[in-house]
């Protein structure tokens, strides 16, 4: 049987085709939406997962019919030889849809080799385009090179997303400066609501910017074209074309109008750990199985099975206060 006959469908019907693989925790940013004041402490190095492991569960996603792999962090390229594992996962499994996200500072040298591995696209975090916002935000002084790594991107014909993680007063006057640029220039913007996850300390009602708000600010600078929602393939983002622009706008609600129902994604953390839902603090311990020559991969197989059977829908944890667990998106891996 070949993976793509193999789709898996969890306990509600959905279908599951989509793997988020943390290759690591560690990040140079400390994003106040993310990891504020970086006082989350880092993974142990032995408990992270190592390459051939990462490389196996792959295989397994697409022995199991997933068919996207998006490559995550903390930030991947924190990660040494980012790109062997890249070049690895694209010569085992040529027909991966596969992708990264990443905060770019560290991506512009990439950008060709990405495109020659056949990467589809790189989302990039990037919540202002202001160098003092930027720092405030991120607590570095990173934005130059996030900018020259979205050129060399473009240059190299790599399809880019920007992520705009939306916070009121910090940088939702940015807005339409993002518009802006995703009209000039053929890339995704695509603003976040803040989510209360992993920053419990952080996220409040007062910095919430809604979908709703976001989209009214923008269709004040150009007009929005709505694309056609397609559900197989396009994810949590409602998108639109700028009219006689490049690229395109687009919003993602997890929180004003969320998307569970359609949910065909899991995690697993760098630290072998699966979750199936970014809102349930339950996870699946994989590493020691992983890790045990006489359980491996089949008994990995039979728990990610099993974890699928009770997938939640995550808005009905969180209206049920939030079972989020302790872990941060830093660690999840967004
Ligand atoms: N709310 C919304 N988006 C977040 N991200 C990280 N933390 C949060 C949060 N609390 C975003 C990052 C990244 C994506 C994977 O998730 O900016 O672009």
């Amino acid at each position: 049987m070949t993976a793509s006959q193999s789709v898996v469908s969890d306990g509600r019907g959905r279908t599951v085709n989509y793997l988020r693989l943390s290759v690591t925790d560690r990040c140079n940013l400390s994003c106040l939406y993310c990891r504020p004041g970086s006082q989350i402490p880092f993974i142990p190095h032995a408990d992270i997962l190592r390459y051939e492991e990462l490389l196996d569960l792959v295989a397994l996603a697409r022995e199991m019919g997933i068919t996207k792999v998006r490559l995550t962090g903390g930030e991947p390229f924190a990660r040494k030889s980012l790109l062997v594992l890249v070049e690895a996962i694209r010569r085992r499994f040529p027909d991966t849809d596969l992708r990264l996200t990443t905060n770019g500072t560290m991506l512009a040298g990439y950008a060709e080799p990405l495109a020659a591995c056949g990467v589809s696209a790189v989302n990039i975090s990037l919540d202002s385009l202001d160098r003092a916002t930027y720092a405030r935000i991120t607590g570095s002084d990173h934005l130059d090179a996030v900018r020259q790594a979205i050129d060399a991107c473009l240059r190299a014909s790599l399809r880019v997303k920007l992520n705009v993680v939306a916070l009121r007063g910090i940088n939702d006057a940015e807005i339409p400066a993002f518009v802006r640029l995703a009209e000039k220039l053929p890339l995704d913007v695509r603003v976040i609501e803040f989510m209360p996850i992993g920053s419990a300390r952080s996220w409040r009602p007062e910095l919430f910017v809604s979908a709703r708000d976001a989209l009214l600010l923008a269709s004040r600078q150009v007009e929005l074209i709505p694309e056609a929602q397609r559900h197989d393939t396009a994810g949590p983002a409602r998108m639109y074309r700028i009219a006689g622009g490049q690229g395109r706008f687009g919003v993602i609600s997890p929180l004003t109008d969320h998307f569970c129902k359609s949910c065909n994604r899991i995690r697993i953390t760098a630290d072998g750990k699966l979750r199936t839902c970014l809102f349930a603090g339950c996870e699946y311990r994989l590493r020691p199985l992983l890790r045990n020559p006489r359980l491996g991969l089949p008994t990995v197989r039979r728990v990610i099975a099993m974890a699928l059977r009770h997938k939640p829908l995550g808005f009905e944890v969180l209206a049920a206060e939030g079972d989020r667990g302790e872990r941060g998106m830093s660690a999840i891996g967004g």
